[in-house]
C-alpha cells in the first residue's frame, strides 16, 4: 500500500530546490501540480494523436475524437453525471459560470427577479451575476457570513428571509478558496428547489479533494477547473443537467455547434456541442480524464481525510504564533489555512517564504468584498494536496517565526 509520501514520486516538479531550499508547494489553491501520468497522456496525444475533431474522417481526426469524447465520458462517471452529454467543456471555472450567467440569466431573468449568492463568493461567481443583474434588472442579494474571522460559516438562518420564490438563481461555493469552510452544498440545492431556483455549485476548489456526485448533490449547475485536480490549464467544464441545457441558447456561436447554416441563419446542435464552438482545448480534455483516473487511483475519500487534516493539523500550529487572524472555521475545513498578521503584508510574508523554499499565496485572493468586511486587505494562504505532508506544516510555521521576528524583532 504506498503511503502519501510515496505519492510525491509521481510529481516531477517536486524534486527541486528553491532558494536553496527543498520546495515545498503550498499554493495548491491556485493551481495543483500534474502527475506524470498527465504530462505523459498530453506529450502521447501530441506525438501520435494530434488532429482536429468532429471535422475529420482521417485516423487521426477519429483517434483525436474518440480520445476527446473518452474524456467527457470519464468525466461524467468522476462526477456521476447521468449521461456524458451533461459535461461542457470550458476553459475553467470562471467560463464555466459566465457561461450561466449569460445564457441561462439572459433568458430567465427579469425585474423582479432575485438571484442569490453569498459573502464568501470568488469574484468568478459574483461578478458574473452582478451583471447579469445589470442586464436583467434584477437584484443581487447575499447570504451572509458569521464571526468576525468568518469562522461561523454561511449565515443558514437568514435563508428562511432570503430564499423566497422571487429567488430564480442560487450560486455558491462548495469549498471557500478563501475561508476554508464546506458549505453544506447538498442542503443549500434542496433549499433552493423548494422555492423553484436554480442552483450553480462553484466546485473549484472541492473537486480534486473530495468524492462529489452531482445526482446525489441535486445541483442543476456546476463549475470547475482542471487545473486545480492535477489536470492542464487552459480546460474546464460546466456540468449542466440535460433538461436545462436543452432549453439553453448558446452563449458562444461558430464552428462545430451547427446543424444547418444558410445567410439568413443558423441552427444549433443539442447540448454539449451547442456550447463548444471553435476548436476546443483536445489535449487538456485528455489531460483532464488522466487526472481523473490518477485521482481515482488514490481513492478520492483518502485524498479528502488527508488533505483536510493537514489543513486542521497547520490551523491548529499557526494558531498559536502571537496576534495571528486565522479565517475560517476552527474543526471541518477544506484543504486550506488563510490567515494575517496584523503588522505584516502578506505579500511580505510571501515573499519570506520564498525564501524558505515555500511557494504561498498572498492577497485578496479574488475576494475583495470578504475582504473589506472582515476589516483586512489580504490574507496570507496555505492550500494543501496529495504530495504535501505534515513536516511541511513545520517548514511553514517555522518560516512565519522567521519572519515575525523579523518584523517585530
Ligand atoms: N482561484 C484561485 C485561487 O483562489 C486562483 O487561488
Amino acid at each position: 500500500m504506498p503511503t502519501w509520501k510515496d505519492v510525491r514520486a509521481d510529481f516531477p516538479i517536486l524534486h527541486q530546490q528553491v532558494n536553496g531550499k527543498p520546495l515545498v508547494y503550498l499554493d495548491n489553491g491556485a493551481t495543483s501540480q500534474k502527475p506524470r501520468a498527465v504530462i505523459d497522456a498530453l506529450v502521447k496525444y501530441y506525438e501520435r494523436d494530434n488532429s482536429n475533431v468532429h471535422r475529420g474522417l482521417h485516423a487521426l481526426s477519429m483517434r483525436a475524437t474518440d480520445a476527446y469524447e473518452g474524456a467527457r465520458a470519464r468525466i461524467a462517471k468522476f462526477l456521476n453525471a447521468a449521461d456524458s452529454s451533461e459535461i461542457i467543456f470550458t476553459r475553467g471555472t470562471t467560463e464555466s459560470i459566465n457561461i450561466v450567467a449569460r445564457s441561462w440569466a439572459h433568458a430567465h431573468l427579469k425585474p423582479g427577479d432575485v438571484v442569490l449568492t453569498t459573502e464568501m463568493e470568488h469574484h468568478s461567481n459574483l461578478v458574473p451575476w452582478q451583471q447579469a443583474a445589470k442586464a436583467s434588472g434584477a437584484t443581487l442579494k447575499y447570504v451572509p457570513v458569521l464571526g468576525t474571522n468568518a469562522e461561523g460559516g454561511l449565515d443558514l438562518a437568514s435563508l428562511d428571509t432570503l430564499l423566497t420564490p422571487q429567488v430564480k438563481l442560487f450560486a455558491f461555493t462548495h469549498i471557500s478558496n478563501t475561508l476554508g469552510t464546506i458549505n453544506p452544498v447538498a442542503e443549500l440545492c434542496r433549499r433552493a428547489r423548494a422555492v423553484g431556483a436554480v442552483t450553480v455549485i462553484d466546485a473549484a476548489q472541492s473537486i480534486g479533494h473530495a468524492p462529489l456526485d452531482v445526482q446525489e448533490l441535486g445541483c442543476d449547475f456546476l463549475a470547475f477547473s482542471g487545473h486545480k485536480m492535477c489536470g492542464p490549464t487552459g480546460i474546464g467544464v460546466l456540468y449542466g443537467r440535460r433538461a436545462l441545457l436543452d432549453k439553453l441558447a448558446p452563449d458562444e456561436t461558430g464552428g462545430g455547434m451547427v446543424v444547418n447554416v444558410t445567410y439568413q441563419g443558423a441552427t444549433w446542435k443539442p447540448a454539449p456541442e451547442r456550447f463548444e464552438a471553435g476548436t476546443p482545448n483536445i489535449a487538456g480534455a485528455i489531460g483532464l480524464g488522466v487526472a481523473c483516473d490518477y485521482l481515482d487511483g488514490l481513492d478520492r475519500a483518502k485524498i479528502r481525510e488527508h488533505d483536510d487534516g493537514l489543513a486542521r493539523i497547520a490551523y491548529d500550529k499557526l494558531s498559536a504564533l502571537p496576534d495571528i487572524r486565522v479565517l475560517g472555521p476552527k474543526g471541518d475545513r477544506g484543504g486550506l489555512v488563510s490567515f494575517a498578521f496584523p503588522d505584516v503584508h502578506a505579500h511580505d510574508v510571501v515573499t519570506f517564504a520564498d525564501e524558505d523554499g515555500l511557494a504561498l499565496r498572498g492577497g485578496h485572493h479574488c475576494n475583495q468584498p470578504l475582504m473589506r468586511k472582515l476589516g483586512l486587505t489580504s490574507t496570507t494562504r496555505a492550500s494543501f494536496y496529495v504530495y504535501n505532508t505534515a513536516e511541511e506544516i513545520d517548514v511553514l510555521v517555522a518560516s512565519m517565526r522567521r519572519t515575525l521576528k523579523f518584523f517585530r524583532g
